[in-house]
């Protein structure tokens, strides 16, 4: 049969396959993974205490043994009658720190203002530094699949990043540059004041949380952002290298959408 989305449905079996929802073909043997690769050292033999009761503070992780160095998040003044277009004009053509040497574009955020999930994701690659827009490569389009297998579109969710300009090479941002680009997000994050924020991976988690703990110590667990929900879970860049870590963060989503009341779409019939 000539099936110009096979690759795309293979794409998505695998996908859901990894995040355990069950087999949809009989015969899978021909789309096995690679063997399980080791999810993220330093993981913790005990568990970490149980999350403390949410609050109503800024950036106040539940779990008393997670603050390590303050959250860059915690002074921020709220700004009157704010909106995503002012904090772009604020932003102008930025050149704030270094980051602004090298880009191509500055890499804003997408989505909607009054969405009730945002992802905050580390900075712009390459292919979200040519077009402008947040996670639109490789890891972009699992970011999507992700958001699909939820129950949502991306247009229903925000989607950004701790730093706005691509740091050169795809080189971690330095702690200057995150801390001159907070406020723009912070601004963000309290416009839109979703239900939940998920942190995609060890930057945007620890710099929300203000702690320096590797994400493998507290992936899956809420903590208070200023009054909104935060998750942190593993970043799509790392399941592309790890595929075996997308069934830990199905778990973690799964939680987000139990606290959006949000159910999966339902599986399609098995063909033949
Ligand atoms: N990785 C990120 O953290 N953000 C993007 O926008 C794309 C890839």
């Amino acid at each position: 049969m000539d099936f110009p989305a096979r690759p795309e449905i293979q794409a998505w079996l695998s996908y859901f396959d990894d995040l355990g929802l069950g087999p949809f073909y009989l015969d899978r043997a021909a789309m096995e993974l690679p063997a399980a690769e080791a999810v993220p050292a330093k993981r913790r033999t005990t568990p970490l205490s149980a999350p403390a009761p949410m609050t109503s503070q800024a950036a106040r992780p539940l779990d008393a043994a997670l603050p390590v160095v303050p959250s860059l998040f915690d002074a921020a003044p709220r700004i009157e009658g704010d909106s995503l277009a002012r904090i772009r004009e604020d932003i102008g053509d930025c050149k704030r720190c270094r980051l602004c040497e090298a880009r191509n574009s500055i890499v804003f955020g997408e989505g909607s203002e009054r969405a009730q999930l945002v992802f905050v994701g580390e900075g712009p690659g390459h292919d979200e530094d040519m077009q402008g827009l947040p996670f639109v490569g490789r890891a972009g389009k699992l970011l999507n699949q992700m958001i699909e297998a939820m129950g949502l579109r991306r247009e229903d969710v925000y989607i950004c990043n701790i730093v706005k300009c691509r740091p050169p090479g795809n080189r971690q941002p330095e702690r200057d540059e995150v801390a001159t680009c907070s406020p723009f997000l912070d601004r963000q994050l309290a416009v839109i004041h979703p239900k939940v924020v998920v942190c995609l991976g060890n930057v945007a988690a620890q710099t929300l949380l203000g702690t320096n703990k590797s994400i493998s110590q507290f992936r899956g667990q809420w903590f208070d952002f200023r009054g909104m929900k935060l998750l942190a879970t593993y970043h799509p860049a790392f399941l592309l290298r790890t595929p075996s870590a997308k069934s830990e963060v199905w778990t973690d989503l799964k939680k987000v959408m139990a606290e959006l009341g949000l159910k999966p779409p339902k599986p399609k019939p098995r063909a033949g």
